[in-house]
């Protein structure tokens, strides 16, 4: 899955004539005509309610199921350099149509007056040098990771492994408590001051991402209450942003929010209102943590994981792992990130596409492109052991901080494909958000530099302008869920449960909750 995951158009079809129980030509004849030059949006919407295994409302239908069945998705290049096109391959609401209706009211998206994320932003509309996501990316740079946000990422790992949980399906409580930590680190409210339509939300927002299919019941009631409950969650994000402005909050520095405000200045480049559409759309970023934890614990699970990924855990772990000895990542980041490498949880960057031509479509084809990740990082031309679980292979990658003009030239390039630009924050501190020659952000505090890996080989996180500005944070994340684990000589399991609970634990993720721990102490 990218992101927002892509419905295959053939898992739309085949569940409904399997959940219709009709004959497979009434389908295939929908299917002519929705592709047919005559398509009467309206008529089709109706033909498709009668097949339909739930009678669901026309607005759901046309808006949701009809977008789905006439989404194409393509599969991109694997790339040589971690750079996209930000023109041809856009990212201007590069998002699967049929999902508008999660973010807004009117099913389409209406990014000027109801705000928008970085992440369905086109480069050119982000301001000068992707100034959008510079402010997006103050809020988490790796200097603020230990100060600001490190107590509560331990807390939420304390209580998730506390004695009382060993030998029970975990993703269930992981997801249990997660909105907690979430809303704690967007705003600083957690536990009871999280009203339960806000919970609800969420819940059902990772629900449609994880399940997809909008002719599913389960997408379709979940759906549902997005939009019910969206501009209740709206008003109070607004609300606690106003407390935060207010000094309601306490410790308001240690919220993702404080640095948009401080570093947006409420301009146009991070309105008010995005930064509240941004507290909300990252219910999508933030539910691969679910999916990331889920897979790693199989990788270490002591029956059914992988022994050569646990013999290395083990070296580095009773080794020096903070220390990088002048290397650019510890031999604890540089096993994290070998792990994303190889799960790349998120499977492709996904861009719109224009099509040739001037002929104006009969009815809109939504056509997506993507980018594989895995693919990538695989690719034989990166790397001479491209499969091999590697983690020193990232000693002498490549970082953003030495993909400068130098070696643009040395590359090939007349000039940077993006100049190196830097914007210093607002909020206090002596940090600098720069970028490297592909475009990749990254920061400067203090005079030390924080890299990252720029390199087509490690695409977990993306590539150039529009790579993750939560890699870092997410590095960090799932390096204290890995000492937690050393730490209390923790072992996973496989519980071989005979009904486990079926949990939505990331995009396209839906698994069986069937992994516990024990502890050694
Ligand atoms: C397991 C965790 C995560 C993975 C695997 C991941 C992966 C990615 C990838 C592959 C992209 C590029 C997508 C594209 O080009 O289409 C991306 C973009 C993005 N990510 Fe993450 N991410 C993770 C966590 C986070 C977190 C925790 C945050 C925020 C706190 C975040 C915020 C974003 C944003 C805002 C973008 C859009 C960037 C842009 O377009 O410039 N991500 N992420």
């Amino acid at each position: 899955m990218s992101f927002f995951p892509i419905l295959k158009i053939e898992d739309v079809f085949a569940s409904l004539s399997r959940k219709a129980k009709r004959d497979v030509t009434r389908v295939r004849e929908l299917e002519e005509e929705l592709f047919s030059k005559q398509a009467d949006k309206g008529r089709i919407a109706l033909r498709l309610r009668e097949i339909l295994p739930t009678t669901f409302d026309l607005p759901y239908i046309e808006n949701v199921i009809f977008p789905a069945l006439v989404t194409a998705a393509y599969k991109g290049e694997r790339l040589s350099l971690p750079m996209i096109d930000p023109e041809r391959f856009t990212k201007e609401e590069a998002l699967p149509y049929f999902f508008w209706g999660m973010l807004y009211d009117d099913w389409k998206p209406n990014l000027e007056e109801d705000g928008l994320s970085v992440f369905i932003q086109g480069y050119a509309n982000r301001g000068e040098d992707n100034h959008r996501k510079r402010i997006y990316y103050s809020a988490l740079t790796p200097d603020l990771y230990e100060p600001m946000y490190k107590n509560k990422i331990t807390a939420f790992f304390e209580q998730l492994f506390r004695p009382e949980n060993a030998n029970k399906p975990l993703m269930r409580q992981y997801l249990d408590t997660y909105f907690d930590l979430y809303w704690e680190l967007h705003l600083g409210v957690t536990g009871n001051d999280i009203p339960s339509e806000v919970r609800q939300l969420g819940e059902s927002f990772n629900t449609v991402l994880a399940y997809v299919n909008p002719i599913e019941d389960i997408v379709h009631d979940n759906y549902v209450r997005v939009r019910a409950f969206r501009q209740t969650l709206r008003n109070w994000i607004d609300q606690k942003i106003e407390d935060l402005l207010g000094g309601e909050i306490p410790e308001p520095q240690k919220t993702f929010a404080y640095y948009w405000l401080k570093n947006g200045e409420q301009g146009p480049d991070f309105r008010r209102k995005d930064v509240i559409f941004e507290c909300f759309h990252n219910f999508v970023a933030l539910s691969q943590w679910g999916n990331t934890i889920y897979q790693i614990m199989s990788k270490l699970s002591i029956d059914d994981g992988e022994p050569e990924i646990q013999k290395i855990f083990k070296e580095i772990m009773s080794s020096n792992f903070e220390r990088a000895d002048g290397t650019p990542f510890t031999p604890l980041d540089r096993f994290v990130m070998e792990l994303f490498r190889t799960l790349s949880p998120n499977d492709g960057s996904i861009s719109t596409l224009t099509e040739t031509g001037q002929l104006e479509s009969l009815y809109p084809r939504y056509g997506y492109i993507t980018n594989p990740h895995k693919a990538t990082s695989e690719e034989p031309r990166h790397w001479t052991n491209p499969t091999e679980f590697a983690p020193d292979r990232y000693i002498d990658a490549p970082t953003s901080d030495q993909i400068d003009e130098a070696r643009a030239k040395e590359i090939g390039f007349a000039q940077c494909p993006f100049h190196q630009r830097s914007m210093e924050v607002k909020d206090g501190r002596k940090t600098e958000l720069t970028n490297s020659a592909f475009g990749t952000v990254y920061g400067i505090t203090d005079g030390q530099t924080y890299p990252v890996c720029d390199y087509a080989g490690y695409a977990p996180f993306g590539f150039g302008y529009r790579r993750c500005p939560g890699e870092q944070f997410t590095i960090e994340f799932i390096k204290d869920f890995l000492r937690k684990v050393w730490s209390d000589g923790i072992e996973f399991k496989n519980l071989r449960l005979e009904n486990p609970e079926r949990v939505p634990v990331g995009p396209t993720a839906v698994v069986d909750d069937n992994i516990g721990f024990t502890r050694s102490t």
